[in-house]
């Protein structure tokens, strides 16, 4: 069932655009957005993620706000054979992943330029194989929580979304949001915490690269939680 409700009047909150381009990142956007933009629509019927890559790959993973597009990257190059899908309403996010693309002729990556909601509405029950929300705006403020992308309605979303038994991960450094996502997870039955001991979730598994924010935020000293999710069979 799509959860319209989800989405309806819906924002970003936060920057669409900072500094400008430079004509060069100007020009790879130009060159490359056309070839591997995603663009969805509320009106067509879902569509499944194979439909936005060329080539027939193994599985399909999805990025919501990946900034920059370092981890994004990262994980497109050690899995050739998967399509990564990455949404990212920040033009300068979008154009620092553009770059990396560009750079690393990455041919299985996609970018939805928008709310990453509007993404998942359009997908599929059971189309995604993983899911990634890395160091996500914490809102700090109590009348800034509803603004959250980890809340009921967007983990009942993935929940329909991903595969049985595929693996959501959110990474943050923000104790309170931290306890926030635990608790919003461990209310929704779908969902199994991977956790043996607190190794599993202190440090960063070896197949999870540090992404722009997470480096900031260890350069500032503060400790991160790498949450690991496990969609339980239906
Ligand atoms: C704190 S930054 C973290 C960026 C990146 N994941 C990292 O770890 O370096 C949060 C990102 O989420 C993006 N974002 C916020 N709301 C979003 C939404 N509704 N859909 C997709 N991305 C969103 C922001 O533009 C921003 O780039």
């Amino acid at each position: 069932m799509r959860n319209l409700e989800n989405i309806k009047g819906s924002r970003v909150y936060g920057r669409r655009q900072g500094v400008a381009l430079s004509a060069s990142r100007q020009a790879r956007l130009d060159k490359w957005l056309p070839q591997i933009e995603i663009t969805v629509s509320e009106q067509r019927p879902l569509l499944a993620p194979e439909s936005y890559f060329d080539a027939s790959l193994k599985d399909h993973w999805l990025e919501i706000g990946f900034g920059k597009g370092e981890h994004l990257a990262a994980q497109a190059n050690s899995h050739p054979d998967i399509g990564m899908i990455g949404c990212e309403p920040f033009l300068n996010g979008v154009s620092g992943l553009v770059d990396l693309v560009d750079q690393e002729n990455l041919a299985n990556v996609r970018i939805f330029m928008d709310d990453a909601r509007l993404m998942m509405d359009s997908l599929p029950d059971s189309s995604i194989g993983r899911a990634f929300i890395l160091f996500p705006d914490p809102w700090p403020k109590a009348r800034h929580h509803k603004r959250r992308i980890v809340s009921a309605g967007n983990i009942m979303v993935l929940s329909r979304i991903l595969k049985d038994g595929a693996e959501l991960r959110i990474g943050t450094d923000h104790m309170e949001y931290c306890r926030w996502i635990m608790a919003h997870m461990m209310e929704n039955p779908d969902f199994i915490w991977y956790s043996d001991s607190p190794e599993d979730w202190r440090s960063r598994p070896a197949d999870w690269s540090a992404s722009r924010y997470e480096i900031k935020s260890l350069e500032g000293g503060r400790k991160s939680s790498y949450l690991r999710f496990i969609r339980r069979p239906r």
